[in-house]
């Protein structure tokens, strides 16, 4: 069984893709950290992020094992990741390693942009995860708010909004592989759901797919 987890930047997908595939004892891959992990190594050297050939090159060569999911979430990241994942060749570089995740014996859950829409398109389960930008605004500014990142401000909180609006315009505005509704996934809302509601709700969509 493949689960799809697609959805804008904190909408929660990918607390909701973890607790999935813990529920079912699946493995389970965060594709965001794909394209963080290619932003930051071109942050990290100095390359201009628009360098399509370098970004393409580095995504060439990118390892799972190596990706450091702690020191790959920060703003910085996020906003390097989606610049870099609107390059056609960098998407390209990185689609057979997720999709031979995706065909593992037995299944897997990957949470992502292009999941169910161009990753695993025959994916058992399809869930597009949402919530109001300010909704989803707000979780991750306790989120960089709990890492030091950010001040606990109300500039700070709009700071983020701002960012959480030009991502989503970006990622759902580029030619390859935007961020769109499958035609058979299943929508989301989470924003008047706490993460116990939005587990259930999700899993629900799951079971009646597997039924
Ligand atoms: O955690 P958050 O939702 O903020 O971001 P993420 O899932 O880690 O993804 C970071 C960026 O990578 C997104 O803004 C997308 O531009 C890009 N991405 C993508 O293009 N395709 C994917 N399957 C996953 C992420």
């Amino acid at each position: 069984m493949i689960v799809a987890i697609d959805g804008p930047a904190a909408s929660g997908k990918g607390t909701l893709a973890k607790r999935i595939a813990a529920h079912y004892g699946l493995p389970h891959l965060d594709t965001g950290l794909l394209y963080r992990g290619v932003g930051r190594i071109m942050l990290d050297r100095g390359f201009p992020l628009d360098n399509v050939e370098i970004a393409a090159t580095i995504a060439d060569h990118l390892d799972i094992a190596d990706l450091n999911a702690e020191r790959l979430r920060t703003r910085e990241t996020g906003e390097a990741a989606s610049v870099v994942a609107a390059h056609g060749p960098v998407r390209k570089a990185l689609l057979d390693l997720q999709r031979r995740f995706a065909g593992q014996p037995g299944g897997a859950v990957l949470d992502g942009r292009d999941i169910g829409t161009v990753i695993a398109p025959d994916a058992g389960a399809k869930l597009f995860v949402t919530a109001s930008s300010e909704e989803r605004a707000r979780r991750r500014f306790h989120e960089l708010v709990a890492r030091g990142e950010l001040t606990d401000s109300d500039a700070d909180y709009r700071a983020v909004l701002a960012d959480i609006e030009k991502r989503d315009a970006r990622d759902s505005a580029r030619a390859d592989a935007p961020l769109m509704v499958a035609a058979d996934a299943t929508i989301l809302d989470t924003t008047q759901l706490g993460i116990e509601e939005a587990f259930a709700a999700a899993l629900a969509i799951v079971e009646a797919k597997r039924a």
